[in-house]
């Protein structure tokens, strides 16, 4: 993983990650919402240093103990090589580091993948979210995981 680096996500990245963001999901975030995640949270970008480019990004909220984590994607060509597994094996050390025990999240209940990816770092489906989602409309799992206490 050493051509890869993980950063905080800044404004001049928006251009990159929407158009990431429009490739990976249909029910795309406006840049606006970025915005937010950007000055009142803490969002990250993983960069592969080789070509000097965003391949994939999260956003997340810590609450306290706990991290919710909104948003998480890896660009299309770079699925499959285990980077979203190392970038989010990463965020949650660091938040382990900092004191987070619980960390939160939904997922389309088709989205195998990333079911997957999750339950391989510890999350747990907790309930169905009835058509949590819109465009198109489904159910969700919410997902957790807890460490220590
Ligand atoms: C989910 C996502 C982040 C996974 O990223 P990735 O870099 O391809 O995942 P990795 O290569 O690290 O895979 C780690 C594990 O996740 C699971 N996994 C990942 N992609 C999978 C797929 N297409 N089908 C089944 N399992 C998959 C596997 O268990 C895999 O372990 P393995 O390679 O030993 O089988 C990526 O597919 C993505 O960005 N998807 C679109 C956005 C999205 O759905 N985000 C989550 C919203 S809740």
């Amino acid at each position: 993983m050493d051509k890869f680096i993980i950063r905080k996500m800044l404004e001049s990245d928006l251009d990159e990650i929407i158009q990431i963001e429009k490739r990976v999901f249909p029910d795309a975030w406006e840049r606006e919402m970025f915005y937010s995640e950007i000055r009142e949270h803490d969002s990250k970008v993983l960069i592969d240093t080789s070509k000097s480019k965003i391949i994939g990004y999260i956003c997340g909220w810590k609450i306290i103990d706990e991290y919710l984590i909104n948003n998480v994607a890896i660009d299309l060509p770079y699925r499959k090589k285990g980077l979203g597994q190392y970038f989010l094996s990463e965020i949650i050390s660091e938040q382990i580091k900092q004191g987070v025990t619980k960390f939160f999240l939904e997922v389309r209940v088709t989205n195998i993948g990333a079911i997957n990816l999750y339950k391989k770092l510890g999350f747990k489906e907790l309930r169905v979210r009835k058509k949590y989602y819109k465009d198109p409309v489904e159910d969700a799992f919410e997902m957790g995981a807890f460490y220590g206490n």
